[in-house]
């Protein structure tokens, strides 16, 4: 069973016992619509964990636009269900105005990493998440807190705030779960179309693609890049907003690929804008 808890200070009531008994405190902040990719961090984190939290808030700090915050989906029942078939014992969903009682006048700003990729094209984007998570982070006081690399600049992002702002919980990194073709799981998927789902496909392939090439010998990021490019191009209902092969840690682009290096895009099939990364190995 997972029990709702719509409020701040109920969550602390609730958690109190378990801090004071040393008991750890497992964090999973989300948005909702839950999907598989969502189940993957709720199970980690109940394998980690003695008290697992699930949240749920759509936050409209994070959102460029206001109808795209409005059309979000939500289904908080499905949710509840979600979370109870993958053993969390709170789903914390909280109203607006207990998150933003007033208009808010305090961000955490994480300069450098969010300017290129998403932050080039969502700009305040990545204040608004970094913000909504420094408050998740406090009234949870969670041990450890969980997120996944399909995000993986949000991740990174994370990451830094931690450490910037001496956070006491561990960031856990959980690999991207995906549809059987490839397609990284989202609660936007919903939203394609039956020939723009089949159309989606091509972030996969632009992956696959560089990776074959990579595996082939290629280290020239221009060379990885434009062979990932390819099947991008070939599909008339795809838009690439970007496609980048930046150091895993800084973000920053790179020319060759010496160690590390993830690949990175994001890409418009019809109105819906998709992201996906992997690792060049
Ligand atoms: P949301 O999009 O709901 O995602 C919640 C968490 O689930 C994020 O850490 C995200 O990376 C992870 N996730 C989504 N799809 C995944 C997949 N296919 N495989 C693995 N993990 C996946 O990301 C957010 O919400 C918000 O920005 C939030 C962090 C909650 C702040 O508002």
């Amino acid at each position: 069973m997972t029990q709702l808890i719509e409020s701040i200070a109920a969550l602390r009531a609730a958690l109190e016992p378990t801090r004071r008994a040393g008991r750890t405190i497992g964090l999973v902040p989300t948005m909702g619509a839950l999907h598989a990719g969502h189940v993957a961090l709720i199970e980690r984190a109940r394998a980690e964990c003695n008290v697992v939290v699930v949240t749920l808030f759509v936050n409209r700090l994070q959102f460029n636009q206001a109808a795209d915050f409005e059309l979000y989906p939500r289904t908080v029942e499905s949710d509840l269900a979600a979370c109870a078939a993958a053993g969390a014992d709170y789903l914390f969903a909280p109203p607006q105005q207990e998150m933003y009682p007033d208009e808010p006048r305090t961000f955490v700003e994480v300069e450098e990493l969010t300017e290129g990729l998403c932050g080039a094209f969502r700009p305040g984007h990545f204040r608004g998440v970094a913000t909504v998570c420094a408050k998740l982070f406090h009234i949870a006081g969670a041990d450890r807190a969980y997120f996944g690399e399909k995000d993986f600049q949000q991740l990174a992002v994370i990451r830094r705030v931690v450490r910037d702002l001496n956070f006491p919980l561990e960031i856990v990194g959980v690999p991207t779960v995906r549809e059987l073709d490839g397609l990284a799981m989202s609660s936007r998927n919903a939203r394609l179309g039956a020939a723009e789902r089949a159309a989606a496909v091509v972030l996969w392939r632009a992956i696959e693609a560089a990776r074959r090439a990579f595996a082939d010998g290629e280290r020239g990021a221009a060379e990885l890049l434009a062979v990932a490019r390819r099947p991008l191009d070939a599909e008339p209902l795809a838009r690439t907003e970007y496609v980048e092969l930046v150091d895993p840690e800084t973000l920053a682009p790179l020319e060759r690929v010496e160690g590390e290096s993830r690949l990175a895009l994001a890409v418009w099939i019809g109105d819906v804008r998709l992201i996906d990364n992997a690792p060049l190995k």
